[in-house]
C-alpha cells in the first residue's frame, strides 16, 4: 500500500519555513536521514538535476516516489532541468506536491507554470544569481514560491554569494507589494549565519543541505533560527 499519493502542501503561515536538501544527505543510512529531515523540517527538498541545465546528476522520479513513501514532509522537486515540461507530470505523479522550475529552462515558463497549477501543486519559480527579478514579477500571480539561488546551482556545499542579498530584499518588496501570498525561498550555502542574513533581507524559508546534514544537532540548530 502506498503512503502519500495525495500530495502534500505547505501554505504560507507568516513563520519561517526549512527544507533540508537531501542532495547532501548520508546515503549509506538514507532511512535515517530522512527521518532526521522529517524531525525539524517543514519540507524536504529535493534537487533533480539532468547534467544538462546543471553539470550534475541526481535523482529520478522513482527516487522521489519512494522518498514520498518514507517521508512524511510535503516534497519539493527542484527541477534543474533544461526542459521541465516533460518532467512536470512524472514528478508529480511520484509524490511532489511542490514542482519547482527554472526561468532560465529552455521550456515555455507560462506554459510550465499553468501546467504545475491545472495538475494542483503548488507552484515553484526559481531564478540563477545572475537572473534579475524584474524579469519574472509577471509571474507572481500564478506562483506559490520564488526560489532565489545564492549559488550558481549543481552542487551542494558551495558558499552563499551575499550579492544576492539585495535580490531577496527586493523580491520581498514586490511580494509584498503584489498581495499573494508566496514563500520567499533561498536556496544555496545556507547555515546557520547565512540563514540570518537572508531572514533579514526578506526570505521566509530556507533550503539547507550540508549545513544541516553535516550538523551534530541540526533540531538544536533550526529550533534556534525559529526563534
Ligand atoms: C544547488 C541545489 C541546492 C543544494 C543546497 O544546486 O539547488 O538545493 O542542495 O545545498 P547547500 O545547502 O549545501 O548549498
Ligand atoms: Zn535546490
Amino acid at each position: 500500500m502506498l503512503k502519500n499519493l495525495n500530495k502534500k502542501i505547505l501554505k504560507p503561515c507568516g513563520k519561517i519555513s526549512f527544507a533540508p536538501s537531501i542532495l547532501s544527505a548520508d546515503f549509506s543510512c538514507f532511512k535515517k536521514s530522512l527521518s532526521l529531515a522529517d524531525k525539524c523540517g517543514d519540507w524536504l527538498h529535493v534537487d533533480i538535476m539532468d547534467g544538462h541545465f546543471v553539470p550534475n546528476l541526481s535523482f529520478g522520479p522513482h527516487i522521489v516516489k519512494t522518498i514520498s513513501e518514507v517521508s512524511s514532509l510535503p516534497i519539493d522537486a527542484h527541477l534543474m532541468v533544461s526542459y521541465p515540461e516533460n518532467f512536470i507530470k512524472p514528478f508529480y505523479e511520484a509524490g511532489a506536491g511542490l514542482i519547482t522550475m527554472h526561468y532560465e529552462s529552455k521550456s515555455d515558463t507560462l506554459k510550465c507554470l499553468k501546467k504545475i497549477k491545472s495538475l494542483g501543486a503548488q507552484v515553484g519559480l526559481s531564478i540563477k544569481p545572475k537572473t534579475p527579478l524584474a524579469e519574472i514579477t509577471k509571474y507572481f500571480k500564478l506562483i506559490d514560491i520564488l526560489l532565489i539561488m545564492t549559488v550558481e546551482p549543481g552542487f551542494g556545499g558551495q558558499k552563499f554569494m551575499t550579492n544576492q542579498i539585495p535580490k531577496i530584499q527586493y523580491a520581498r518588496k514586490k511580494i509584498n507589494e503584489s498581495g499573494r501570498k508566496i514563500w520567499l525561498q533561498v536556496d544555496g550555502g545556507i547555515n546557520s549565519e547565512t540563514a540570518i542574513k537572508a531572514i533579514e533581507a526578506g526570505a521566509d524559508s530556507l533550503v539547507m543541505g550540508s549545513a544541516f546534514f553535516s550538523s551534530p544537532n541540526p533540531i538544536k540548530m533550526l529550533k534556534g533560527l525559529r526563534l
